[in-house]
């Protein structure tokens, strides 16, 4: 395994998009930091992590999507290489909430973040941007967000933490194949937060409440109505109220 361990950086996910610019890195070329002064969440969010108490780190894999279609696969399967891991730590109450986060009862314990790159071949490299929270303990201005150490009031080893969710990464993409993705998505979707739970749901400033009912090929998430019509929803329309 090639980890590159850095003590600051912007993001851990721009160093590589930078790095594979200009030179040549291994497959699963890992780079981790105790400290970003720039990370990125989802859709344009900002990654808040106190410095050298989290994992923060991107992975680099090639080749392994041959077709963008694919995308959402990847998510699953990252998602739920985290899931496995965190299981083995004897965490309690994990979920994966769609369509990337990992919670820990109803608090966000690990985001996803992956980037493609197509290059001038056609290969896609996808960087695959992962923020833990482990051994922080403070979240005063993130309620909706906990930690490991919050949760087990352990004190994570972050190396060996690294080492475990890498490995599981490199295993599931090593098990990509149509039978690997349909066993991943077997997984993500049995442990879906709220699967099948009457929930309130936010979409264009109005409450509805709903259910869950799957997620799509393409990562939409289908929602039961009260009028038993199911809709498709994409994940900048809705918001879950939790
Ligand atoms: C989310 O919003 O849930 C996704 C968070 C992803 C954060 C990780 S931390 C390492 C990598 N570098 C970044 O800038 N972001 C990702």
């Amino acid at each position: 395994m090639n980890i590159i361990k850095l003590n600051a950086i912007d993001s851990t996910n721009d160093y590589i998009k930078e790095l594979i610019q200009n030179q040549f890195l291994e497959n699963y070329t890992i780079v981790c930091a105790k400290k970003q002064t720039n990370g990125k969440g989802q859709m344009g969010a900002i990654w808040e992590s106190e410095e050298g108490k989290n994992l923060t780190f991107s992975i680099l894999i090639k080749d392994l999507l041959l077709d963008l279609n694919d995308i959402f696969n990847l998510n699953i399967m990252i998602a739920v290489s985290i899931f496995q891991v965190l299981t083995q730590h004897k965490i309690k109450h994990l979920s994966i909430k769609w369509a990337n986060d990992i919670l820990a009862g109803k608090k966000k314990i690990g985001g996803i973040l992956i980037e493609n790159v197509i290059k001038s071949n056609k290969e896609i490299h996808s960087i695959i941007g992962i923020g833990i929270n482990v051994n922080q303990e403070n979240f005063a201005h993130l309620p909706q967000a906990s930690s490991l150490k919050c949760i087990t009031q352990k004190e994570f080893n972050l190396d060996e933490l690294l080492v475990d969710i890498c490995q599981q990464v490199i295993l599931n993409s090593k098990n990509f194949d149509s039978i690997g993705q349909n066993k991943y998505r077997k997984i993500y979707i049995e442990n879906l937060f709220a699967i099948h739970k009457p929930m309130t749901f936010q979409f264009e400033d109005q409450n509805f409440m709903g259910i869950i009912r799957n997620v799509t090929d393409d990562g939409l998430i289908q929602i039961e109505h009260e009028n038993d019509l199911i809709k498709t929803y994409g994940i900048k329309e809705i918001k879950m109220l939790y």
